[in-house]
């Protein structure tokens, strides 16, 4: 039984799929890396938006098609259960809290029909994949039901994974040469087990011997506290990385988001994170369109990203969700004038995105090298704040390289190799 995953989503879908290699393994169950040569497929799906659900149930199809076994599992999985099955989509559909079931499913033994609520997969080591960066959950779940989002349905309740077992893991992958960990979760600021809290994670980890990076995503804006974002300015292994997801810059829209912050508690929390760390690379989430945007509310977000000056944003235009709150509310935003307003915010961000890009140039920094570029001659690599660079220069993985920044390139900043002057 030969299987291959495929992953559609965030990424924690990413590093669930790591899960699922860990499971095969231990089940005895080969993984190939071409589904052409499968005898079945599981898929990671993502419900946040239609058109990834619309995506992975192409593909799915495509499979059955060819007589492949297909285990739907992750949040499409779970929202969408027994339909898919039905409609001859799926063999098999499992949520996010039932991977265990897979090696049980492929090998056409018996399985049963609980779902462990709760489950951290904290007892599982994670797969070596060679890589000098690592991703880890220290939580799974979401609470905060913003009112436009699946993934509280499809996730279910917040719980975080004790330290012990994330330490077990982190020791684990940088025994084999990781050197780089983010921590990952749906809000990892809600990381609550026994009396540790997030910033004791961060500052856990960091210790541990070989961790020489470490980074975390996603953070809920409402969650950001003064005090912890100082005393992660005194971890020298932390990344100048934070991901806010902003949504909208109207007080009003945020409220039927249910976000919980406005406009200027927001302004606020970047004001500190800049403060802190003048050098931080700070990247949003954009939702356009949702029900009872004005074109006033919209300018709004507009006037933000130029205020803000993220270094990169997402940017989405409204999906409506089953099951959600704002689904029923009244003033859904045509279509046409949703995908209108993603276009102006894309055009507005690349502008940004670029320009924030060109301020690195001329500088010197140092530089960790992760993979070889795709495509071209060089290497990928960080630097301290996660901003992508292209290295024009022969290094390993998990090198530090002391580099001079000369221009950009799309959105990657292009790295020469400083040269040591002559005196
Ligand atoms: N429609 C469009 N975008 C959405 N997101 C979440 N739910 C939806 C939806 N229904 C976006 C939000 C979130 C990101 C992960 O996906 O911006 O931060
Ligand atoms: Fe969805 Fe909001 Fe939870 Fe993020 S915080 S996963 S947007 S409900």
């Amino acid at each position: 039984m030969d299987c291959y995953i495929k992953v559609y989503g965030c990424q924690m879908n990413a590093a669930d799929a790591h899960l699922v290699s860990r499971l095969l393994a231990d089940g005895g169950i080969e993984e190939v890396e071409d589904s052409q040569h499968a005898d079945a497929v599981v898929l990671l799906t993502c419900s946040v938006r239609r058109h990834a659900e619309d995506r992975a149930q192409g593909f799915a199809r495509t499979m059955r098609g060819e007589g492949k076994k297909v285990i739907v599992a992750g949040c499409m999985g779970r929202l969408r259960g027994e339909e898919l099955v039905k409609e001859g989509i799926a063999d098999y559909v499992l949520g996010p809290d039932e991977y265990r079931k897979i090696p049980r499913i492929l090998k056409d033994s018996e399985v049963s029909d609980t779902v462990e609520e709760l489950e951290t997969y904290s007892d599982l080591l994670p797969v070596d994949s060679g890589g000098v960066s690592a991703s880890f959950a220290i939580m799974r779940g979401c609470n905060n039901y913003c009112t436009y989002c699946v993934v509280p349905f499809a996730r279910g309740p917040e719980r975080s994974v004790p330290y012990e077992a994330l330490e077990r893991q982190v020791k684990y992958l940088v025994d084999k040469g990781v050197k780089e960990v983010f921590l990952l979760g749906q809000n990892v600021l809600a990381y609550a087990h026994d009396d540790l809290r997030f910033a004791d994670i961060v500052e856990k980890v960091s210790r541990i011997e070989g961790v020489e990076r470490t980074g975390f995503l996603t953070s809920h804006p409402r969650d950001l506290d003064y005090e912890p974002v100082q005393r992660m300015a005194d971890i020298p292994e932390l990344l100048h990385f934070f991901h806010l997801p902003l949504q909208s810059a109207s007080d009003k829209i945020l409220g039927m988001m249910n976000r919980r912050y406005t406009i200027s508690d927001y302004s606020e929390r970047i004001n500190w994170v800049r403060q802190t760390f003048p050098d931080a690379y700070l990247t949003t989430d954009i939702l356009v369109g949702f029900p009872g945007e004005t074109a006033e509310d919209f300018r709004m977000t507009l006037d933000a990203l130029k205020r803000f000056d993220f270094d990169f944003a997402y940017m989405f235009a409204y999906s409506e969700r089953p099951g959600t709150k704002a689904v029923r509310m009244a003033s859904q935003e045509p279509k046409e004038e949703r995908l209108r307003r993603l276009s102006e915010v894309i055009e507005v961000q690349t502008r940004i995105t670029r320009r924030r890009a060109e301020t690195w140039v001329g500088r010197n920094e140092d530089l960790f090298v992760t993979a070889p570029a795709p495509r071209r001659r060089g290497m990928l690599a960080e630097m301290k704040n996660h901003r992508s660079v292209i290295l024009n220069h022969t290094a390993r993985p998990g090198d530090f390289v002391q580099a001079r920044l000369v221009g950009v390139k799309g959105w990657s900043v292009i790295a020469e190799p400083a040269v040591k002057e002559v005196v």
